[in-house]
């Protein structure tokens, strides 16, 4: 880190030993590496807020995929934004319940809607987006 700036911060000693007990939880090494990922993290969030802004995502879905139509219908949503989806696993869990997880890239305004649509489709029964950064401006 080229601009490494030191700063102090003042903390209650009560708040900085929850703070302690659960970056050590987390298997971070020191408390600088936390407050970075920490601010990174409000930051990438913040920038979730802006439909226009890049982002990545990823959707998990559990369903049944004996439920009529239901696979047509996720299929059809994919092809219709077959430019923003990067990737997709699918897994068998057991005979009639299929997890699929989907990685979409694109304006957070559309990967969300995207996932929206996945996610209320009739039959899914529990799905979930997960938004990250495409880190161009993550230092
Ligand atoms: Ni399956």
């Amino acid at each position: 880190m080229s601009n490494l700036t030191r700063i102090g911060v003042a903390l209650d000693a009560e708040l900085l030993d929850k703070f302690d007990e659960l970056i050590e939880q987390r298997g971070y090494q020191n408390r600088s590496e936390a407050f970075r990922d920490l601010i990174r993290n409000e930051l990438v969030e913040e920038s979730w807020k802006s439909p226009d802004s890049e982002v990545v995502g990823s959707v998990t879905l559990v369903y049944n995929h004996h439920v009529r139509l239901l696979n047509d219908k996720l299929l059809d949503v994919q092809h219709d934004h077959h430019n923003a989806i990067l990737s997709t696993l699918h897994v068998h869990l057991d005979h009639e319940n299929c997890l699929e997880v989907l990685l979409i890239k694109g304006k957070a305004g559309e990967v969300s809607r995207i996932a929206n649509a996945l996610i209320s489709t009739k039959g899914v029964k529990h799905g979930r987006l997960t938004l990250s950064s495409v880190g161009k401006n993550l230092q």
